[in-house]
């Protein structure tokens, strides 16, 4: 028997949404975003040499000086990563040792509590307002090695202040404010990196960019603690395809932006469509989803009458607060579209929850 240590074997780990290889599917359960840059591909394809032999640059030098002039800090300030949970990780890594525990509001990512339980920290849970609103007190007293707060936060898209996140940095050793959707909302935080000695920014290329099957993120923060994270993450932790698509993404930034804006457009027709002809709540959003709160309609009844319809969204069944909902991404418009005739089917013929709920 291969003897594994008790508390690792007892660990749940991080159960990602449904990634079915086959196509055909509207996929609206992961946040990944409809369309890819032409130009990213072309450089991608570009990319495909006998270069690949070859290892990348460690420090995906080229990328980090971009995402440091994108930012208007030096390099030493950014470090990449295999997707922004590779960054999640280390951070975790440098800051936990066993025993040690972090905080994060709860609902939100739940792969922090996972990546805590790995370094052996438990995690101290925080509970969102009824409006998802930030417990920057509790937060603060739970006194976590570091504290999580993702904004634009999942699954609700809910954005948090910058004075209130002041707030919380202020009483905590370590605060990382997780922008993997921060490109969709109006304003980002970013500059709290830059302005705070003890606040690090996570940011992705999953979502914004449309590089989820690349896997690409970075980091933000003061250089010493960079630094640090420089010295344990694996040497050669970003390929070099991801690499040449990140700094190709941002050569074609101004096609991404028109994105964005779409998908906000889009984000906000969508919700108000649903409030509108279906009476369901559907809260504030500036990420490239929204949380739809199914009552008084059975969301695991809706969710699944969804996917005989090839449509996929996602439901957060072991959470009380939230089980009863359902997170939709943004896609495309004819995404957008047919989920609403499906909803119109599905809530037409759906039983009403006994409890109202
Ligand atoms: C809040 C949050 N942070 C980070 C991530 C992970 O992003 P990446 O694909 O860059 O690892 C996700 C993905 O769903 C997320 O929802």
């Amino acid at each position: 028997m291969i003897k594994i240590r008790p508390d690792i074997a007892a660990l749940h780990g991080y159960a990602p949404g449904l990634q079915p290889d086959e196509g055909g599917w509207v996929k609206l359960n992961t946040n990944e975003s409809p369309r890819v840059a032409p130009g990213v591909l072309a450089r991608l394809r570009a990319a495909v040499t006998d270069a690949v032999r070859l290892y990348p640059n460690p420090t995906s030098e080229e990328l980090r000086a971009r995402l440091a002039e994108r930012h208007g800090a030096p390099p030493q300030a950014v470090i990449v990563g295999n997707g922004s949970d590779d960054v999640l990780n280390l951070i975790i890594r440098a800051v936990c040792a066993p025993g040690a525990h972090v905080a994060a509001p709860h609902p939100s990512y739940s792969l922090y509590p996972v990546l805590a339980a790995i370094q052996g920290a438990a995690t101290v849970h925080c509970p969102l307002g009824p409006q998802f609103e930030l417990p920057v007190r509790q937060l603060a007293a739970a006194r976590g090695a570091v504290t999580f707060v993702a904004s634009p936060n999942n699954p609700a898209g809910t954005a948090y202040g910058a004075d209130e996140l002041r707030w919380l940095a202020a009483r905590t050793n370590l605060l990382v404010i997780d922008e993997a959707y921060a490109e969709f909302a109006d304003e980002d935080r970013a500059a709290l990196a830059r302005e705070l000695p003890n606040v690090c920014v996570t940011r992705s290329f999953s979502k914004a960019f449309g590089l989820a099957g690349l896997r690409l993120g970075y980091a933000l923060g003061p250089p010493a603690f960079i630094d640090v994270l420089h010295c344990i993450k694996d040497s050669y932790n970003v390929s070099r395809l991801a690499q040449a698509a990140g700094a190709a993404a941002l050569d074609e930034i101004a096609w991404a932006e028109a994105q964005w804006q779409a998908t906000r457009v889009r984000r906000e027709d969508f919700a108000k469509e649903i409030r509108r002809r279906f009476g369901l709540t559907v809260y504030p959003s500036a990420a490239n989803f929204v949380f739809v709160e199914c009552a008084p309609y059975d969301a695991e009844v809706v969710q699944r009458e969804l996917a005989a319809r090839r449509i996929l969204v996602r439901r957060f069944a072991d959470e009380p607060r939230i089980a009863n909902g359902l997170r939709v991404s943004i896609g495309s418009d004819a995404d957008m579209q047919a989920v609403l005739a499906a909803l119109a089917d599905i809530l037409a013929a759906a039983p009403v929850r006994a409890d109202g709920r």
